[in-house]
């Protein structure tokens, strides 16, 4: 890969491919330009790292070429080619926005030198601004628990997809968090100062949610007394979350269409249409492709709404999640409640591990509260969590190999989780050869190293 692309420009061909030859020697792609008009058609067409431009040109000076560069990219750095002995004009440069000059006849080791340095200064530059964002986001992001891969690449897509206004579908069971990551999305997005609108459209009739969703003048329908806002409206600038869309009527899904394809919206009973600026972003726990066969979705706005899907697995396939986020709602319970509770036992997370979790976070969280109110004591025993529920799976009877697998999997990360990651610890406690353990590991995709830390920083 080139280490860059430099536009040089000179009147003098000569020079200019000498130029040219020496920059592509060291690596970097070069775009010449023997006039300012062409040089400015390149800066305006393609992407350009740094310019050396000759003082004197044909149709112009190099001084006033490089402002009108500036204009293009105000950040490029311009290296000004002077004529012996025309220091003025040098200094001049600079005043006016040039990184450096150089005075003909120069060294072309050093002007390479120069270039190279000034390349690396805006590599790391752009690195750190890159570094800050993904802090920035992570920050944001620091009320999700995601120790498994699963979740670390779900967060890692919505740090890319967060600051683009593309329509996002969430997919997963009940309780797998999409309310919380749509309001993350929201929040790591430059809309995160503009309102965060969310309605359950599976909650609604299909006059009430019309109404809700456009808004309605005043006598649209009996009992609209008032002319209302529409939550379209209410949330121009910022972003909507259309929770459970699989449920919606087939006759709102229409004009949710026009919403996206026109971005308008035509209150109930009005003839007017209003733009708004709205970034969408919903949710189901439905099969929207098995819907869509039924004919109870609409096969162009599921086309037009998964642009960028997002599947929040279960909790069931990402085991590892459960220890810190028994962690996170022990901590957030005990201090709601004032009480001093440090975390559960070594048999309650057991416990913990082998049940399937059907209602996901939101059940893990209610058995986390119920025994946080109950409990008397530092640490959480098994005999509070779980009570009424069978430990054991609640799927239908699996085959023994996997049952086995899954067994082994959670007794694992259990084990892990236990000696903190720690190796020689955990084979002691297994029986178990440390070699043997890391065959286990491995043979579950478990990393010891990912016991090490607490959660996400
Ligand atoms: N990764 C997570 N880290 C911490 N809390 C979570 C996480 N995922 C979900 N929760 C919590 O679990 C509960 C259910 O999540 P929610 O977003 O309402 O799920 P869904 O909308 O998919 O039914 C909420 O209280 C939410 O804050
Ligand atoms: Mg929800």
């Amino acid at each position: 890969m080139a280490r860059g692309t430099i536009l040089a420009v000179d009147d003098e061909k000569n020079l200019l491919e000498l130029i040219q030859m020496g920059l592509e020697f060291a690596g970097y792609d070069v775009i010449t330009a023997m006039n300012a008009t062409e040089a400015l058609t390149h800066a305006k067409e393609e992407a350009i790292d740094l310019a050396v431009v000759d003082l004197q040109l044909g149709d112009t000076d190099g001084i006033t070429l490089m402002e009108s560069l500036h204009l293009v990219s105000p950040e490029m750095p311009v290296i000004i080619l002077t004529g012996y002995g025309s220091i003025s004009n040098a200094v001049e440069a600079m005043k006016r926005g040039a990184y450096s000059y150089f005075t003909k006849p120069f060294d072309s080791e050093v002007l390479l030198f120069e270039i190279g340095k000034i390349m690396e200064t805006r590599r790391m530059s752009s690195e750190i601004e890159r570094l800050q964002g993904l802090l920035e986001s992570k920050y944001s992001f620091s009320n999700i628990v995601a120790r498994s891969k699963k979740m670390q690449d779900v967060l890692e897509t919505i740090s890319r997809i967060a600051k683009t206004d593309s329509t996002v579908l969430l997919l997963g069971e009940s309780g797998t968090g999409k309310d919380l990551i749509a309001k993350a999305i929201h929040l790591a997005s430059d809309r995160k100062e503009r309102p965060f609108v969310a309605i359950n459209c599976a909650a609604l009739p299909e006059a009430l949610l019309e109404s809700n969703l456009f808004g309605h003048e005043k006598g649209a329908f009996s009992g609209a007394i008032r002319e209302t806002k529409g939550l379209f409206l209410q949330a121009h600038g910022g972003t909507i979350f259309l929770d459970e869309i699989g449920d919606m009527p087939l006759a709102i899904q229409a004009k949710i269409l026009r919403v996206i394809q026109e971005r308008q919206i035509r209150p109930v009973g009005s003839e007017k249409v209003i733009n708004v600026d709205v970034r969408i972003i919903t949710a189901t726990n439905k099969n929207l492709e098995e819907q869509v066969r039924l004919e109870l979705f609409r096969e162009d706005l599921y086309y037009r709404i998964h642009v960028i899907p997002i599947h929040l697995p279960a909790l069931r396939e990402r085991k590892e999640d459960i220890p810190p986020l028994v962690d996170f709602f022990v901590q957030k319970a005990a201090s709601l409640m004032k009480k001093d509770i440090k975390g559960v036992t070594p048999q309650a997370m057991q416990k913990l591990m082998l049940y399937e979790w059907p209602g996901n976070i939101r059940e893990l969280e209610n058995v986390i509260e119920y025994a946080a109110a109950m409990t008397d004591r530092e640490y959480i025993t098994d005999d509070l969590v779980l009570q009424t529920k069978g430990v054991v799976s609640q799927e239908p009877v699996q085959p023994l190999k996997q049952a086995k697998d899954a067994f082994e999997k959670s007794y694992l990360i259990y084990l892990l989780e236990t000696c903190k990651g720690n190796i020689s610890e955990a084979a002691k406690y297994a029986g178990k050869y440390r070699a043997d353990l890391y065959d286990l590991l491995k043979k579950h995709k478990l990393s010891p190293d990912d016991f090490k830390k607490r959660g996400l920083a």
